[in-house]
């Protein structure tokens, strides 16, 4: 057969797949190599082929990951804010943080708003107990301490190495272990800044930043971020030459809310943009390992030369939020961390941090993530396609690079904290998009959680949310159920 044939008939074939939905929206396409060799069939037929299917739009390719079907829900396309701003938190926003932190408080609300794994297949709660019991047996001495430094070393050897793969070189000795990621930015923010300095951070952004900063007197400056490729660099480069930021805190993988990875190039950029205008950035890598894509995007820290990047994360999204256990790298500023570690909270626990480390040091934690990131793109893919099953039109939602946070931006009648009273009456917990900034920019967005059991439940109460939203978009009032 020649070759134009057996590529249009590819195209066509997997065109139809994807009609019938025996390929469904978010699965992967065979590589191209395996497609290939599937089908013997060259590799170039191939590659041209999965080309003319994404110039009509059936598949997309991911950065790293390969070619999947394409969602009929679209993505954000633009930043909702397009020019730097400083936020006053107000007594509203603060109540508004409080409302919805009251309203997961109920057990028996499905709760789409919590980011923190649900369910007993994320967490691996056993192996944890086994190591950290045996531990205790073979060493109880070492709950009669303070884990001062040096401390404890096998759980920031255990850092150092799992770095590497994140293009990192962090000298163990200077990995100071932190009462959760929250402890390790308030450290780093108290490191680098004064009452009255003002802080950039990404828009929309993790809420509970805003109380952080706030609380030490701190101003906040948002800057506007990409959905898909982050922080905007020409406006962060305008603030920095303006002297008008002490510090820069920021997501540049696996963004929170957003789900965004910056490109590598701009990674590079702005690590050269703190070095030219010595501007420290704390870099929170929370989600960092829990990339989908095969080669894991490195952090903006791999490229730093002169310890202008402090980096801090937990293992509270991927092993035992109660342990509390997470980690800052201060570049620079290692020292003075370290004193005021010592000043606010002493030490960690090295009975828990022991056990991390050996959780780490007996290699279990690469297939635990391995099946993680699998489950976790799974619910997205699968969540997408009932937003757009059930949700109004016009409605777009992320496809994030990682992690288990949608962002959604609802049609702009649609309010998002009605929305939240309106779920809330039905036991429906979200998190309305007021919360990511302050003032209105994000009223009609919501965030939602894709790490817990996707069962009946879950999926009823998607639905649920989705016409409650059907309604606002179209003037009328949902039904009561
Ligand atoms: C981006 C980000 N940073 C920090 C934290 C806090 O992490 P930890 O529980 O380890 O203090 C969270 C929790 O959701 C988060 O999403």
């Amino acid at each position: 057969m020649n070759a134009p044939f057996l590529y249009s008939q590819l195209v066509e074939d997997i065109a139809a797949a994807i009609a019938c939905g025996s390929l469904a929206a978010g699965s992967r396409l065979p590589s191209v190599r395996r497609c290939a060799a599937e089908r013997g069939i060259s590799f170039n037929t191939v590659t041209m082929a999965y080309r003319q299917l994404e110039d009509r739009g059936l598949i997309e390719a991911r950065p790293q990951s390969g070619y999947f079907v394409k969602s009929a829900l679209g993505q954000p396309a633009q930043p909702l804010r397009h020019s730097p701003a400083t936020i006053t938190p107000t007594r509203e926003s603060e109540q508004l943080v409080a409302m919805v932190l009251a309203a997961q408080a109920h057990g028996d609300h499905v709760n789409l708003a919590l980011a923190c794994p649900d369910g007993e297949h994320f967490y691996p709660a056993d192996k944890l107990a086994r190591l950290t019991a045996g531990l205790l047996r073979r060493q109880p001495g070492l709950v009669g301490r303070y884990a001062l430094p040096p401390g404890p070393g096998r759980l920031p050897q255990q850092i150092a190495r799992r770095g590497l793969a994140l293009g990192m070189h962090l000298p163990p000795d200077d990995i100071l272990i932190t009462h959760g990621a929250m402890e390790a930015l308030q450290l780093a923010l108290r490191a680098v800044t004064q009452p009255g300095d003002t802080v950039g951070v990404e828009s929309p952004t993790y809420f509970n930043l805003y109380p952080l900063l706030v609380s030490l007197g701190l101003k906040v400056l948002e800057i506007p971020t990409h959905p898909q490729t982050g922080l905007s660099l020409d406006a962060l480069e305008l603030l920095l030459a303006e002297k008008r930021l002490a510090a820069i805190l920021a997501m540049p993988t696996v963004q929170n809310p957003l789900g965004c990875t910056m490109p590598l190039d701009a990674k590079r950029r702005l690590a050269e943009l703190l070095r030219q205008y010595e501007v420290p950035l704390i870099e929170d890598a929370l989600y960092a390992e829990l990339q989908f894509g095969e080669a894991l995007s490195p952090t903006v820290q791999s490229f730093d030369r002169d310890g202008w990047v402090m980096i801090c994360a937990s293992y509270t999204k991927t092993l035992a939020p109660d342990y509390r256990i997470g980690w800052l790298y201060a570049g620079r500023f290692a020292a003075r961390v370290r004193e005021l570690k010592f000043a606010s909270s002493i030490a960690e626990s090295a009975l828990l941090s022991e056990a991390v480390g050996l959780f780490l040091e007996a290699g279990h934690y690469d297939s635990h993530l391995r099946g993680l990131r699998r489950r976790y793109a799974q619910n997205i893919d699968r969540m997408r396609g009932l937003i757009a099953a059930h949700f109004p039109a016009g409605t777009t939602a992320t496809q994030p690079a990682g992690g288990f946070l949608l962002w959604l931006e609802l049609p702009p009648q649609v309010d998002a904290l009605t929305l939240f009273h309106a779920a809330l009456a039905e036991k429906i917990v979200v998190t309305p998009g007021n919360l990511y900034s302050s003032g209105s920019r994000y009223r009609h967005c919501l965030r939602i959680s894709c790490c817990h059991e996707m069962n009946e439940r879950f999926v009823a109460a998607l639905r649920r949310l989705g016409e409650l939203a059907q309604a606002q978009a179209s003037g009328g009032q949902p039904q009561i159920q």
